[in-house]
């Protein structure tokens, strides 16, 4: 990365939104803020630009398989989606593939998804199985992954089958989700993940269920359909219907340690960008959005009442249908309607909050380097002694299918990941006639990519 010539004052480093910013909004909070979310760590990371050969180049691409698809924590699926012995959850990522398990003994366990006999996959798609039982030639393994035999065994005597068993690689959980690490000298989930369940403590997604899960083939190396979820800075350009009740220009972003980063855009107010709104304007354009945003779809705010307290009272009435205890008496507006969005290097991030949370997820379509796989998953809490609904299933979406066509995401929703989703092939396209091939970042508003390029950075210098 080449730097930037001009040289920067502190002044420059210091510059902001004029605001009210976030924290100026939760000083306004009448339940006990918590220190989560007064976190403000307020990072610069210095001005560097981007080369596009990160995106656009295959050798780059085969960098990041080996330092860091084989060396990282990357989420999986929910746990309850493993939940009974015998559930069995394939996980692809670049050439590789991952099998979970769930055992009789009910542990998890995580195998490289090979026949250790002639190579073929082992198990092609996620299930219930009594054991796993390669298509080719029957050779079986059980859920704990010890050799259990296969046909003409007498053919084999070369073969020491107590050193036969599946190779593991590392599993653990965390929020209710189940992650891997193929690297087995790597720290701990726990450790990886840093502040992250500190934070989450509050929010319990161990208590959620899949309500919903789309997910689509980008025609974009997986980086750039990422970075689209780290800012808030295009919502002014590529999502404007959002901005009466968005406020992007002053969304908080947040880094701790090489794994952990967050947006926090507030909601329920007006963008920076637009002027003289009124609270009702702000209420009848969130009102209905999406499953984040508290039903009815239309009501007049009451006099003495800002937007953002009606919208949180609404999503207090709507959580308390789930619950015993209602929002308004212990969580902050924040938490019962903004975009509080933490991400979990190198590619899974979940919003936090009591609302239903969106999910993103990105990673290469295969060994692809020019398109990428975008998921959309919504998980929603529920009490803790509550029955939950069945995780849904993925849907995924065709080449010619947009996010607003899938009923679950709802038109206004999903017409916001489609506005996404128009950008991606021309970010892609354009940065082969970037003429200096380089990318220029914003030094506040794109912090969490620079966070992410360094983190990446250091993976591929065997720094971390
Ligand atoms: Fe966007």
């Amino acid at each position: 990365m080449d730097a930037n010539t001009k040289t920067l004052t502190a002044e420059h480093i210091a510059a902001r939104s004029p605001g009210p910013s976030y924290q100026d909004l939760l000083d306004k909070e009448v339940n006990p803020v918590p220190d989560s979310l007064r976190e403000n760590t307020n990072p610069y990371l210095g001005s560097d630009n981007l080369s596009v050969d990160r995106y656009l180049s295959r050798e780059f691409h085969e960098l990041e398989v080996e330092h860091i698809w084989k060396r990282t924590w990357q989420a999986v699926c929910r746990v309850t989606e493993v939940g009974e012995p015998g559930d069995t959850f394939v996980y692809d990522i670049a050439t590789m593939s991952i099998v979970v398990t769930r055992t009789e003994q009910g542990t998890l366990k995580a195998f490289k998804n090979a026949c250790l006999h002639r190579g073929r996959q082992l198990v092609d798609k996620t299930g219930n199985y009594k054991d796993l039982r390669c298509p080719y030639h029957a050779f079986t393994w059980s859920l704990d992954g010890e050799f259990k035999g296969a046909p003409c065994k007498w053919d084999f005597p070369h073969l020491d089958e107590d050193q036969f068993g599946l190779p593991e690689v590392l599993v653990d959980t965390w929020g209710g989700w189940v992650f891997i690490n193929m690297d087995r000298n790597s720290q701990s989930l726990h450790d990886y993940l840093g502040v992250l369940p500190a934070h989450f403590e509050r929010w319990k997604p161990e208590n959620a269920y899949k309500m919903i899960h789309v997910e689509k083939v980008i025609p974009c190396n997986w980086k750039v359909g990422w970075e689209a979820f780290i800012e808030s800075y295009h919502a002014v350009a590529t999502h404007p219907q959002i901005l009466p009740y968005t406020d992007d220009a002053d969304s908080q972003y947040d880094v701790w340690g090489p794994h952990i980063s967050r947006t926090i855009t507030a909601l329920g107010v007006p963008s920076f960008h637009l002027k003289n709104l009124v609270d009702q304007d702000v209420v009848d354009t969130m009102l209905g959005v999406s499953p984040m945003v508290a039903r009815p779809t239309e009501a007049e705010v009451p006099a003495g009442m800002t937007a953002r307290e009606f919208i949180g009272q609404l999503n207090a009435d709507e959580f308390s249908k789930n619950h015993d205890t209602r929002l308004d008496t212990f969580a902050t507006n924040s938490e019962r309607m903004d975009s509080i969005l933490y991400s979990i290097f190198p590619n899974f991030a979940p919003w936090a909050g009591f609302h239903p949370n969106i999910t993103y997820r990105f990673r290469p379509n295969g060994d692809d380097h020019t398109s990428a796989l975008m998921e959309i998953i919504v998980i929603c809490q529920l009490a803790s002694d509550a029955e939950r609904p069945k995780d849904v299933p993925v849907r995924r979406l065709g080449d010619n299918e947009l996010f607003s066509q899938a009923p679950e995401l709802g038109e206004s929703l999903g017409t916001i990941f489609d506005q996404d989703l128009f950008n991606m092939p021309m970010i892609q396209k354009g940065m082969n006639n970037v003429e200096s091939r380089e990318l220029i970042l914003a030094n506040y508003h794109e912090v969490r990519i620079r966070h992410f390029h360094q983190t990446i950075d250091k993976y591929i210098n065997g720094e971390l």
